[in-house]
């Protein structure tokens, strides 16, 4: 009885150490995507607002035109889109939006971003 009791505790232990590794690198791959967003996609993306007068930057206010409240605007806000969406407007660009080559913004880093999105988009 007592070796099971020590065998269960290990195993406890076990989970708890591998689920604080996954939770750290998740941070650490939003904390990169952090980064790479500010630095890519909030000129246009930013909760902030635009240079040329206007409330809110292009990104953010084309999505509010698109979506008219249903989703919000800010893409830091969205809980719904998945690495793959994210990767494939950024290939391709949508309109305004230019396209990324991968010399620019590789798919991991995309991958990142996607991280902090679900990061920052659960922790308004
Ligand atoms: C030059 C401005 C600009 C930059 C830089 C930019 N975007 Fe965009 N993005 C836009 C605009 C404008 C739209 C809306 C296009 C439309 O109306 O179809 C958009 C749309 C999107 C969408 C589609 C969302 C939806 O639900 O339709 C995603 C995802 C997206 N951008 C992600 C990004 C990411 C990630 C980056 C950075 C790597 C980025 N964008 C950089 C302007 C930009």
């Amino acid at each position: 009885m007592k070796i099971f009791r020590s065998v269960m505790m290990a195993a406890g232990f076990g989970v708890l150490a591998s689920t604080a590794m996954i939770v750290h690198a998740q941070d650490a791959a939003a904390k990169r995507g952090m980064a790479k967003f500010n630095h890519s996609c909030a000129p246009c993306h930013g909760k902030g607002p635009g240079n040329d007068g206007k409330k809110m930057l292009p990104g953010t206010d084309s999505l509010r035109i698109k979506y008219q409240g249903s989703l919000p605007a800010p893409l830091e806000e969205r809980k719904d889109l998945t690495a793959d969406a994210i990767k494939t407007f950024v290939r391709l660009g949508s309109s305004a939006m230019p396209p990324f080559r991968k010399t620019e913004l590789t798919d991991a880093e995309i991958v990142d971003i996607a991280a902090y999105l679900k990061y920052s988009s659960s922790h308004l």
